[in-house]
């Protein structure tokens, strides 16, 4: 009896010995750096935060669940011109600026704008329809799924993309892992449509907007 309660409590760390013996060995064989390479090509485009294998598979599916709009524009002038400003004009946007983040050239910029708290990584919205266009690098964006459950989907925008956020939706941006710099276009109306409501400055009971 005693010697089958010390098997029971033994067999489990034995058998968990042996397993990473085997996880060592296949390793070694293969090479660690290898290892992780092999899983850059599965990290998708868009995704549920907290279920990060519930991938979302098109642009479609996006605009149905939260309403974000990704469009290519092109990552040459020549090529993004043209759509650049039937986009403007479609949306009615008459101004624009630039803004260059990266954690290389200067991380405290990047962790006050996209790092934790950071002015755009912290969960806001606007009353216009938020539009970044990467012309360099890339970002995150977080956007709240639409309806009750109001899950984070994460997508991944690159250069030569456009997003289109829409007004009154929460959200947040970071800086990807790789690269981690973004040159970004914003085009817009007016800059009070602008103003960044901060979902944890919304007085209690208030969270919804
Ligand atoms: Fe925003």
């Amino acid at each position: 009896m005693r010697g089958a309660r010390a098997f029971l409590a033994w067999a489990p760390r034995v058998l968990g010995l042996l397993l990473l013996g085997v996880h060592h060995l296949r390793v070694e064989g293969l090479g660690m750096e290898d290892v992780w390479s092999d899983h850059q090509e599965y990290t998708p485009r868009a995704y549920y935060l907290e279920c990060p294998w519930k991938t979302i598979d098109s642009a479609d599916d996006m605009l149905l669940k939260t309403g974000l709009e990704l469009l290519w524009l092109g990552d040459q002038p020549p090529e993004y011109r043209q759509p650049l400003e039937a986009l403007q004009a479609a949306h009615g946007f008459v101004e624009s600026d630039e803004i260059f983040i990266s954690a290389e050239a200067n991380l405290g910029l990047a962790e006050a704008a996209l790092g934790w708290g950071g002015k755009f990584s912290r969960e806001h919205s606007h009353t216009e329809d938020e539009v970044r266009f990467a012309l360099e690098g890339g970002v995150i964006w977080d956007i709240r799924e639409r309806g009750p459950g109001e899950h984070w989907i994460r997508i991944h925008v690159y250069a030569g993309e456009a997003a289109i956020i829409p007004k009154d939706s929460w959200h947040r941006m970071f800086l990807l892992p790789h690269p981690t710099y973004v040159r970004m276009m914003r085009i817009y109306k007016d800059e009070l449509g602008w103003q960044a409501t901060y979902r944890d400055e919304l007085p209690a009971g208030k969270e919804e907007l």
